[in-house]
C-alpha cells in the first residue's frame, strides 16, 4: 500500500469565540476575540494520523478561496498528500463554533464546497482506493458520496466511519463499517427506536448487531467501549485538564484507524486513540492542537 490511510471528507474553516456560556433563543452574549483554525471533520482526522506518522492522503472539496488555502496549506504543513484535495465549485465550508470555560463546544456547519463532494469524484479517485490500507469517513459530505466510497472499497482495505453530525445510515453502509465510531449523541441517533436503554454497553451490543463487524463508543472522560464478536470491553481515558475539545474525537478517530491498519487489536488501537485524543483537548483549536507521535509517548 502507498497510504496507511484515506481520508474521504469535509474541510472547514473554524470560526471560534469563546464564551462563559451560551447564549439562549433571542439572546445576545459577548465573547472573546475571533479565532480562525484549520478545521473539518476530513480534513482533522488527515491532519492528525499525518502528524503521528501515517502515510495520508485526503479526498475533500475546498472553494477556490483564502479558507480553502488555510486548509491546504495546513494539509501540506502536516505531510498530507492533497492530490486528492478539489477546488473549486462553492466556498469552502465553515464552522461556527463556541467554546465555553470547560472547553466544551457548540458547532454549526455551513458545508460550502463539502456539499459538493460528489459520488463521480469518488469514483475519479478510484487508484488513491486501491493505494490505501485503510479508508476513513464521517457525515459532513453527502450521503450519496459515502455509499459510493463503500462500493469503491478495494478487497482487503478497512473501513471506518464516525457518522457525525449523525443521522439513520443505510444498512449497506452500517455493514462496511469495521468499527462504527460514535459518541453518545451519534448512538443514540443511529439506534433510533431500537435505543431502549440507558446503558453504553447496551448501545454498543445493539448498534453491532445492525451489522458493522466491529463498533466504538466514545465516553469522553470515561473512556470508550470497544465491541466486536468477541465481546465488549472498556478503554480508560486519560485525565487531562480539558482547554477545547474540538476536534479530539476526530483525532481518536484517525488514530484508530491508522493502528487497526498498522495490525493492533481494536482494544489497543483505542488505547493509544484515547492518549492522542488527551493531548488533542489541552490546546486551542483543532489541527492546531494535535500531536506528534514523540508527544503521545510523553503524556
Ligand atoms: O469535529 C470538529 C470539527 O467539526 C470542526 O473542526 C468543525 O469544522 C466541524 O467540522
Ligand atoms: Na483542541
Amino acid at each position: 500500500y502507498d497510504y496507511d490511510l484515506l481520508v474521504v471528507g469535509s474541510a472547514n474553516a473554524d470560526l471560534v469565540i469563546g464564551v462563559e456560556r451560551r447564549p439562549g433563543a433571542g439572546e445576545t452574549v459577548l465573547g472573546s476575540d475571533l479565532a480562525v483554525h484549520p478545521g473539518g471533520k476530513g480534513a482533522n482526522q488527515a491532519v492528525a494520523a499525518a502528524r503521528l506518522g501515517a502515510r495520508t492522503v485526503l479526498l475533500a472539496r475546498v472553494g477556490d478561496d483564502a479558507n480553502g488555502r488555510l486548509l491546504l496549506d495546513s494539509q501540506r504543513a502536516a505531510g498530507v498528500d492533497t492530490v486528492g484535495v478539489l477546488v473549486g465549485g462553492a466556498p469552502t465550508g465553515v464552522a461556527l463554533i463556541t467554546v465555553d470555560p470547560s472547553g466544551d463546544n457548540s458547532i454549526v456547519v455551513s458545508p460550502g464546497a463539502n456539499g459538493k463532494l460528489f459520488p463521480v469524484d469518488v469514483q475519479a479517485a478510484g487508484c488513491l482506493f486501491q493505494a490505501a490500507r485503510v479508508v476513513s469517513v464521517q457525515l459532513e459530505i453527502p450521503l450519496e458520496t459515502v455509499v459510493e466510497v463503500v462500493r469503491s472499497l478495494a478487497d482487503g482495505s478497512r473501513f471506518v466511519l464516525n457518522p457525525s453530525p449523525p443521522r439513520p445510515l443505510p444498512a449497506e453502509v452500517l455493514a462496511a463499517c469495521d468499527p462504527l465510531i460514535v459518541n453518545e449523541h451519534e448512538a443514540k441517533v443511529i439506534l433510533g427506536d431500537a435505543c431502549v436503554s440507558e446503558r453504553p454497553e447496551d448501545w454498543a451490543r445493539i448498534l453491532l448487531a445492525k451489522g458493522p463487524r466491529s463498533v466504538v463508543v466514545t465516553l469522553g472522560a470515561e473512556g470508550a467501549l470497544v465491541a466486536s464478536k468477541d465481546g465488549v470491553t472498556r478503554v480508560p481515558s486519560v485525565k487531562v485538564d480539558a482547554v477545547d475539545t474540538t476536534g479530539a474525537g476526530d483525532a481518536f478517530t484517525a488514530a484508530l484507524a491508522w493502528k487497526l491498519g498498522a495490525g493492533l487489536s481494536l482494544a489497543e488501537a483505542a488505547a493509544y486513540a484515547a492518549r492522542v485524543g488527551a493531548v488533542a483537548v489541552t490546546k486551542k483549536g483543532a489541527q492546531d492542537s494535535f500531536p506528534t507521535a514523540d508527544e503521545v509517548a510523553a503524556l
